[in-house]
């Protein structure tokens, strides 16, 4: 019998546990929501395959199509096959930093390659009971979804059987996901004159992200972030950022290879159109589902535009709004709207959002007989105070407020005046009100009046 279902027969034997649980499952439930439907391109490099990680990781990949997120899964195997090669007697060779395939290292990649597959397939349709896998029945599609082509010669050297991706059938890919298969594709590849080719898989999944306009792409290292000069992980990089850490990082002799290909994959695929590339510790239990599934991930992102958005909202954003503000009204901080009053106002809302989520809102009430606005319903979720987040969404309510040509701001506020002077705004009584909003002052909650001028 299942945990949760334990606890629903026999009460709760561990509150404490089933409060955890409880939280948890609340807690991801808006990503959850955010990522259903949405394609992730996993990029699953030889180190982590190597790791005792892999196993978790494997499940966690198939618990994400489970969640009905569409799930192109990309291996590679360089460390498995330079150990092949080396028993094999047989020295790697490299030109400019890209493996030569002649034909006897070739026979071992198209092994060692077909071997991973069968692993990963094998792992992936795994259903034991006791396991996470326990009825979920996934199917693994593989196919010639990438059709490769040579090398070539470069600088006088013959790469054989070494190639790169020229086309990626996007429209077959897709067939398969919407199936809610998992496409799994390996560092082999055919081109259209037969032959097979042995490509890296950050060349197969940067193109394979870009080509089906992926909304992720995510990569594993060891370490699972990008180390900022303080010494911790920096959480988000735009492409150029990223570049410049890229180049530093081929300067060092020891630097993590699976970083540096990541970085190469993600900074190319971000400036083709991918919004967001992940990358996450291999050696870290569970570290793919913290970095999608809780606010503020673990790893580093890089990103083609920041993370948060300031924009006006639209009805979609209701249910957005309503989960940022209720716990607000419960507090008393803020005045109760109805969904349906909200509906009604949602065009007068700014919001800032974050990942998919509302993390502040404000909205502007006009008064135009008075000539004044209302800035109301300011809220900045308490994991993300204290950054100026406030202040942005009041400074994009002035804006607003100038372009209606108003001559002051108010606001009203139980608990916040402090925040409000400190922003410029000066205390008023109700007589300065404007008299429709007058007529609705509440003396019982007695508010204070603020504004700025404009
Ligand atoms: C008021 C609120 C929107 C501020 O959001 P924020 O993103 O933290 O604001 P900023 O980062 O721009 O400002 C932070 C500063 O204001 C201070 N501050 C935050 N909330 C405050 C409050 N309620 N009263 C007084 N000062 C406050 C912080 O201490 C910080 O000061 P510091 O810079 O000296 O450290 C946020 O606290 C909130 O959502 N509160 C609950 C809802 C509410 O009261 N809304 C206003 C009524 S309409």
């Amino acid at each position: 019998m299942s945990y949760i279902a334990m606890v629903l027969l026999e009460g709760s034997p561990l509150p404490v546990r089933t409060t955890e649980l409880v939280s948890g499952f609340r807690q991801s439930a808006p990503y959850v929501n955010a990522h259903r439907g949405k394609t992730f391109v996993v990029m699953l490099g030889g180190e982590a395959i190597s790791q005792s990680g892999f196993r978790s990781i494997i499940n966690d990949v198939a618990l994400l199509n489970s969640l009905g997120i569409k799930v192109v899964l990309v291996y590679g195997a360089r460390p498995q096959i330079n150990a092949a090669l080396q028993q094999a007697g047989l020295e790697p060779t490299y030109h400019n930093r890209v493996r030569v395939t002649d034909d006897d290292s070739f026979k071992l990649i198209k092994q060692v390659a077909g071997a991973l597959q069968l692993d990963i397939t094998a792992r992936l349709s795994m259903s034991l009971s006791n396991t996470p896998m326990q009825g979920a029945q996934i199917n693994v599609v593989s196919g010639n979804f990438v059709i490769a082509q040579p090398l070539g010669v470069d600088e006088g050297i013959d790469y054989h059987h070494s190639g790169r991706v020229r086309r990626i059938d996007a429209a077959g890919i897709r067939r398969q996901l919407d199936n809610n298969g998992i496409v799994l594709m390996g560092p082999i590849a055919a081109s259209v004159t037969g032959e097979s080719f042995n490509l890296t898989a950050e060349d197969i999944a940067t193109q394979v992200a870009v080509k089906l306009k992926a909304d992720k792409m995510i990569g594993f290292s060891e370490i699972g972030g990008i180390i900022g000069e303080n010494g911790d992980i920096i959480a988000e990089l735009m492409p150029n950022a990223a570049e410049k850490i890229m180049l530093q990082l081929e300067q060092q002799p020891d630097a993590c290879p699976g970083t540096q290909a990541f970085l190469h994959a993600a900074i190319t695929a971000c400036r083709a159109g991918v919004p967001r590339c992940h990358l996450v510790s291999y050696d870290e239990d569970g570290a793919l589902l913290q970095e999608l599934f809780s606010r503020d991930g673990i790893g580093t992102q890089i990103v083609t535009e920041s993370a948060e958005k300031l924009r006006q909202a639209t009805i979609s954003d209701i249910g957005g709004i309503l989960d940022l503000i209720r716990p607000l009204e419960q507090q008393g901080l803020l005045v109760r709207r109805s969904r349906e009053q909200l509906e009604m106002e949602i065009s007068q809302f700014t919001l800032i959002e974050r990942d998919g989520l509302v993390i502040g809102c404000a909205a502007l009430y006009p008064f135009p007989d008075d000539n004044v606005g209302e800035f109301a319903c300011l809220a900045v979720h308490p994991d993300y105070r204290d950054a100026d987040r406030g202040s942005i969404l009041l400074k994009a309510v002035i804006q607003q407020a100038r372009q209606h040509k108003y001559s002051k701001l108010f606001a009203l506020t139980t608990r916040s005046i402090h925040w409000f002077l400190e922003q410029g705004f000066e205390l008023l009584t109700v007589d300065d009100l404007p008299a429709q909003k007058k007529q609705l002052y509440n003396y019982q909650r007695r508010s204070k009046i603020l504004a700025i001028t404009l």
